[in-house]
């Protein structure tokens, strides 16, 4: 399974904050906010990589993160002209994914939990169908919903809805069979001038290959799309690292873990950042 990563988009929200520059690249405390959706494929295992943006947006992604050997990754790059959905992600995508299957998360989600790397490699080993995770939150209506029979069967997916029938949303997270390139490529743009996720997700409910897994209590889910969430997530993050001294998606990290990096270029890579907070880090991982 390659992985994909779409992080276009205008970022309007987020205005002047995002005039110049793409919303994820803001700081989520200490470190990009790619760096949290690229830390959560790496812990699904995955490490071919398409990173999705602007035109504009390219060249700084790239200035970032290189070609990924500095997280023992192989990353490419490709350009969404316009924001025109998210199922695009996957018809760009196509020659990448070489037939391949495909994790797409959004460059604006963080993911936070005890067992998500697990659950994130269950979800990539499924040859077929497709897999998202739910989440509960109080504002549901600005999210995918997704409702289920007391069985657990889901009902129905809808985007946005005004009324929405429970407050699971769906997370910017998609685990998909090799089908989804053509399940995107036939979808019609909806009222509002683009492919929805949501579509995705109901082809495949429709052939009975959807599986919805629940995040608990032992998981966080957060936005940055508002300069309060922004805080908030920032917030969020340094409060567990400065309790724990423990990073949240440092994908260095991650890849010495996963034994793609040795403890040398953890060692050039710390040098590299200087005597910062993350410098330090790595320094006192690489001994
Ligand atoms: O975050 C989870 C939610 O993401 C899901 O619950 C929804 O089902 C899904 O539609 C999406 O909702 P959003 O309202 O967050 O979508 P938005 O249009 O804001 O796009 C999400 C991110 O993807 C955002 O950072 C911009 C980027 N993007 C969006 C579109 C439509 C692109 O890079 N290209 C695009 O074409």
């Amino acid at each position: 399974m390659r992985g994909i990563i779409l992080a276009g988009g205008r970022g309007t929200r987020l205005y002047p904050a995002t005039l110049a520059v793409s919303k994820q690249l803001l700081p989520v405390f200490d470190k990009p906010m790619i760096y949290y959706p690229l830390s959560i494929l790496m812990l699904a295992g995955i490490r071919e990589i398409l990173i999705i943006t602007t035109p504009r947006d390219l060249p700084a992604f790239e200035a970032l993160l290189g070609d990924g050997s500095a997280f023992g990754l192989s990353l490419s790059y490709a350009e969404q002209a316009e924001p025109s959905g998210l199922p695009e992600a996957f018809v760009i995508g196509e020659r990448f994914l070489d037939g391949q299957g495909c994790a797409l998360i959004l460059g604006d989600n963080l993911f936070h939990g005890d067992q998500l790397g697990t659950r994130c490699r269950e979800a990539a080993a499924r040859s077929s169908g497709a897999t998202v995770f739910a989440y509960q939150v109080t504002d549901p209506g600005r999210y995918g919903v997704v409702s289920f029979e007391p069985d657990g069967t889901v009902t129905s997916i809808e985007e946005k809805p005004a009324a929405p029938k429970t407050n699971w949303a769906v997370t910017g997270l998609y685990f998909c069979d090799p089908e989804v390139v053509s399940i995107a490529k036939g979808l019609e743009p909806s009222a509002r001038g683009e492919t929805e996720i949501v579509d995705v997700l109901n082809a495949y409910r429709a052939r009975g290959d959807l599986t919805v897994s629940l995040l608990g209590r032992g998981n966080v889910w957060l936005d940055t799309g508002t300069h309060d969430s922004l805080y908030e997530a920032s917030s969020f993050v340094r409060a567990i690292e400065l309790r724990s001294g423990v990073k949240i998606a440092c994908p260095e990290e991650i890849g010495l873990q996963l034994g793609y990096l040795d403890r040398a270029t953890i060692l050039n890579r710390a040098t590299q950042m200087g005597v910062t907070d993350y410098g330090n880090y790595l320094r006192k991982m690489a001994v």
